[in-house]
């Protein structure tokens, strides 16, 4: 018996019981001489364990944990061809799209994004590299907070959520990478990282809030968020075509990720990823117009259109 047992026991019949006359002074005593052993033993046996070397990690890693968990591009031409700055530049994205704001709440989102612009065009100027740090870092937000909140309402009201989620989290994913591939290109410095943690904080705050109150107002605030992005980027190439900004080559982060030719330049970098946020825009808008039809499941269209998913969840 261990002592934690011998506790539970002896709780049930510990004090009145096993003090009990018809128990007798000498059982309380071996009683206690029982407790005083085991809890010798228990600390003999309880010896807390040496942390694990390095070594050891390896060889007990979970099978599935051996499997790498790779973030992949959005968009699937990337997949199946390795992009030239060719391929980038005639990559038909819809440079100039906007979508018009329509009613109150189209009008509210569009307003919130461009006044949020004037501060971050008067803070960081032409200083490209770092506009883009910020962006991404406030641009992988939505898709994270769209997929836990759709994820808990899935939960809560025990039914599918339409296939949204997946396409939420691998925004979010695609948005970090553009992240992580600025950081290899340029490092802002400590104030300026401090600045953008805050705003970052803030947004995940608000957007969390407006997500739970009106997703679909959320969802057009990330569509001209997205419009924005493209401007952002554009502005981006022209500064390196206008010389401002180095050409320099591609980290090795971006090649991988875009499927980029080895002599890829910081030019197809920003290509490749003004691509990507032109997708986010059509998404987001597109999820916007969804809610508002009240027509959210994905898998009602692609039945419709033969594409047949496999799973409708
Ligand atoms: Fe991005
Ligand atoms: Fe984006």
């Amino acid at each position: 018996m261990s002592l934690a047992t011998f506790g539970r026991t002896a709780r049930i019949f510990t004090p009145t019981r096993i003090t009990h006359r018809s128990f007798g002074i000498k059982t309380t005593l071996r009683a206690q001489e029982l407790i005083t052993k085991l809890a010798k033993r228990d600390q003999r046996s309880s010896h807390p364990t040496p942390p694990p070397s390095s070594d050891d990690l390896i060889t007990t890693m979970p099978h599935e944990l051996r499997i790498p968990m790779q973030p992949h591009p959005i968009r699937a031409e990337t997949l199946t061809q390795q992009w030239s700055t060719t391929d980038l530049e005639l990559l038909d994205i819809g440079l100039t799209k906007h979508r018009h704001p329509e009613n109150l709440a189209d009008k509210i989102a569009y307003w919130a994004v461009k006044s949020a612009r004037k501060p971050t065009d008067i803070f960081f100027r032409n200083k490209y590299l770092h506009r883009s740090v910020m962006l991404e870092v406030v641009a992988a937000v939505p898709g994270m907070v769209g997929a836990l909140i759709r994820h808990i309402k899935s939960l809560q009201g025990m039914r599918h959520d339409g296939g949204w989620i997946g396409h939420l989290l691998h925004e979010a994913e695609n948005e970090r990478m553009h992240l992580m591939t600025w950081m290899e290109v340029g490092k802002p410095v400590l104030w300026e990282r401090a600045l953008i943690a805050t705003v970052q904080t803030g947004f995940f705050a608000v957007f969390s809030l407006l997500y739970m109150v009106s997703p679909r107002t959320a969802h057009r605030v990330v569509g001209y968020l997205e419009e924005e992005a493209v401007t952002s980027y554009t502005h981006f190439i022209n500064e390196i075509d206008a010389g401002w900004i180095e050409n320099v080559p591609a980290p090795e982060i971006a090649i991988a990720y875009w499927n980029l030719r080895t002599d890829a330049r910081l030019r197809d970098v920003v290509l490749a990823v003004r691509a990507d946020e032109a997708l986010h825009r059509d998404t987001n808008h597109h999820f916007s117009d969804r809610i508002r039809a009240k027509r959210e499941s994905l898998f009602d269209d692609l039945d419709k259109n033969g594409d047949q998913p496999p799973i409708r969840y």
